[in-house]
């Protein structure tokens, strides 16, 4: 799950996601595009959006994304156009590329940072309904 400073976004879907899928399974990671944040613990935003859910996200810690990603996993969903292209180009080869998809396939999942806890329940609805949809595919693979 990639964002652009793994701090608001991607801590939420890879809470999301873990909490939904089997992870004897599978890996789930986030990490952002840009370095700003390495190394700080999810906005506090988004760990009380997580929190009023049931999830903790509280033990994250922001890092970011590296060409060794595309080893290390198979699928990349990123939240926006801007993660989209910047993840595409560390990709190397064809199949890095095709590893690389939009979590709401066809929209963005919106930068939350300079708006309120509204937005915030906005991204953490939409990261959920994407996982869910991805929870059905993943696992019938
Ligand atoms: P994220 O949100 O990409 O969802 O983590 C942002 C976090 C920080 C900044 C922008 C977006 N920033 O400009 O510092």
């Amino acid at each position: 799950m990639v964002c652009l400073g793994n701090i608001c976004r991607s801590p939420l879907a890879e809470g999301i996601l873990k909490n939904k899928l089997p992870l004897d399974r599978f890996k789930v990671d986030s990490a952002g595009t840009a370095g700003f944040h390495i190394g700080r613990s999810p906005d506090h935003r988004s760990i009380e959006v997580a929190a009023q859910n049931g999830i903790d996200i509280s033990r994250q810690k922001a890092r970011k994304f590296t060409p060794n990603d595309f080893k290390e996993f198979n699928k990349i969903y990123v939240m926006d156009h801007a993660n989209l292209a910047d993840v595409l180009q560390i990709a190397s080869t064809p199949e890095d590329r095709n590893k690389v998809a939009l979590l709401l396939e066809t929209v963005e999942v919106p930068d939350p940072y300079y708006e309120n806890e509204e937005g915030f329940k906005t991204v953490f609805r939409l990261i959920d309904q994407a996982c869910d949809r991805l929870t059905n595919k993943l696992q019938n693979l």
